[in-house]
């Protein structure tokens, strides 16, 4: 498709360990084009253990401000988002609402990298009472689990699921995911890049894997469910 949705990428210039200058942000926008990416959902991290959403939404304004000119440059819709840490109590944390990406009242969540108890379910219930709720490259928590029966509950949610490209370029990482997407249990892609070389943008490579392995069917689906969330935007 020429036209596809990157929804999670580090590619704001200077925010956080993603892009680290507007020169690497033109030629990442560049590789996303030749990749057939149409729109990115820029989404720089955010901990609350160490930022304030107001500052960081002032970073994120100057940093998207810069990325606007090149985005256009390179053919690509640019949506600011945030990739928002979980933490405790996050569902009623101040303005949280504020993170998500654009208007959608969706927000990206990277859930923590150990092992969730049913407390850290509770809270994202707590949150998909405000605002819908994306869960980041789910396929990176299975290794903290303990409790198997704790992501199955979590999908029972309704929540929507992020998968990183990255997975599904190596035959021993892409079976889950590939499960989920063909369940209906993954919802979106992203290519969760950061740079040009260690973390690349790789999003073409993963749907072509979707595309063998799934079919063309889940691949539009995905499609057209980012066009949905996006609407508007
Ligand atoms: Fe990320």
């Amino acid at each position: 498709m020429a036209n596809c949705i990157d929804f999670h990428c580090h590619i704001l210039p200077g925010i956080d360990d993603g892009s680290k200058n507007p020169d690497m942000t033109r030629e990442m926008l560049n590789v996303s084009r030749r990749q057939g990416i149409g729109t990115v959902v820029a989404t720089p991290h955010f901990y609350a253990d160490s930022m304030r959403i107001s500052g960081f939404l002032e970073r994120r304004k100057a940093a998207y401000e810069a990325t606007l000119p090149l985005a256009e440059a390179a053919g690509i819709r640019i949506i600011p988002g945030a990739e928002v840490a979980f933490f405790p109590g996050i569902s009623r944390a101040e303005g949280i609402d504020r993170l998500t990406i654009g208007d959608t009242g969706m927000m990206l969540i990277e859930m923590p990298f150990r092992a969730w108890s049913g407390r850290d379910l509770d809270e994202v219930e707590r949150i998909l009472q405000d605002m819908e709720v994306c869960i980041a490259h789910l396929e990176r928590f299975y290794q903290f689990q303990t409790d198997k029966g704790i992501i199955p509950a979590l999908l029972e949610m309704p929540v929507c699921v992020q998968i990183n490209a990255e997975c599904l370029l190596d035959r021993r990482t892409r079976k889950i995911p590939l499960k989920l997407f063909k369940n209906g249990q993954a919802h979106l892609l992203g290519s969760d890049c950061h740079n040009l070389e260690s973390r690349p943008q790789n999003l073409a490579e993963g749907r072509a894997v979707i595309a063998a392995k799934c079919g063309a069917a889940v691949l539009e689906e995905i499609d057209a469910l980012g066009e949905e969330i996006l609407e508007g935007e």
